[in-house]
């Protein structure tokens, strides 16, 4: 049996890694290959290396800080850059799902190659691992979305690339986010565009609001019921907001609300999922939850319980 060494990865990339003369940047949003990636990098090329956090405003509950802190306490030099007014903006009166995934990207891109140009940077920093570029390419399957973030930034950018996990598969990506103590390690994927496509229609600032709360609110359950006992950890978990208003009661009040829906699934590669049959009990503490914390704005929880195919894991 071939074991993957941590140790020795970590200690043969920071010795290579360590020879490139001049300056590299990352962005790096809190997904386990591109932290990892920079985690190591800083390791080898200290200051020499800026990692740009771009907060789109579509990200995780609570992301931003704990990716701060992450940043911080790893002594890698970082910019958080606050851009979810320009993205919001650029979002106004978006609905088709394809049409946001293209203007998150592009205007990401922008983002990032303002401030890269700044660091006057000659390299790239990429969390490209092997399934990425043995993926990509591919003429034989329909693009369904556009998922794959391979490409896109250094064509653009004229930089050169540095990739550390190249070889590497998730499995053992993971093993060294644990040894980097990586907070997204265990974490179940998240898409790029993040929260914006989880909002059905258009995403703005309050519904993006309502969802990001809602994911929080159903993630955190889960995770609990699965420490518990109660069910095993699906392998993804969240929330999506409906833009549709329905009529509920609040107290002995009418309320006009919107809809959230839950969806779990369990799947090995993301390609077929099967909906995940999450125990009443925990359904309804997330449904209680989500409409006690956001009373004048949710009042109807709904539960996902279709396959891919026919569904998708996301609804956009
Ligand atoms: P679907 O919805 O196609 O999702 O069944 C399969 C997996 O891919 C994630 N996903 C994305 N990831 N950019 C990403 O980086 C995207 O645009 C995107 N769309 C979906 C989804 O969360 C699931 O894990």
């Amino acid at each position: 049996m071939e074991l993957f060494d941590a140790e020795i990865f970590i200690k043969e990339q920071i010795e290579s890694i360590k020879k490139i003369e001049g300056k590299a940047v990352v962005g790096c949003s809190g997904g386990v290959d591109s932290t990892v990636a920079t985690a190591i990098v800083g390791k080898a090329m200290g200051d020499r290396l800026l990692a740009i956090y771009v907060d789109t405003g579509y990200m995780r509950k609570g992301e931003t800080e704990s990716m701060d802190d992450f940043f911080t306490e790893m002594g890698i030099n970082h910019k958080i850059i606050d851009a979810r007014e320009e993205f919001y903006e650029a979002m106004e009166g978006v609905v088709e799902p394809e049409e946001k995934r293209k203007i998150i990207g592009n205007k990401f891109i922008e983002v990032f190659e303002r401030e890269a140009k700044k660091f006057e940077a000659d390299y790239l920093v990429q969390g490209t691992i092997a399934p990425d570029w043995i993926e990509s390419g591919d003429d034989v399957r329909d693009t369904i979305k556009s998922h794959h973030n391979v490409g896109g930034l250094p064509e653009q950018m004229n930089l050169k690339l540095i990739e550390p996990l190249r070889d590497l598969y998730k499995d053992e990506v993971r093993v060294l986010a644990r040894k980097l103590g990586v907070p997204s390690a265990e974490r179940q994927p998240f898409p790029g565009p993040g929260l914006a496509i989880r909002v059905m229609g258009e995403a703005t600032p309050e519904r993006t609001e309502i969802v990001r709360e809602a994911c929080a609110i159903a993630e955190e359950e889960i995770d609990e019921a699965v420490v518990r006992g109660e069910m095993e950890k699906p392998w993804q978990y969240f929330a999506v907001l409906l833009p549709i208003k329905t009529v509920g009661v609040q107290g002995d009040k009418r309320a006009y609300g919107y809809t959230i829906a839950v969806r779990a699934v369990s799947s090995l590669d993301a390609m077929s999922a099967r909906f995940f049959e999450i125990p009443n009990e925990v359904l309804e503490r997330i449904s209680t939850r989500i409409t006690n914390v956001m009373k004048e704005r949710v009042n109807r929880v709904v539960y996902d319980i279709t396959n891919k195919p026919p569904g998708t894991i996301e609804w956009e």
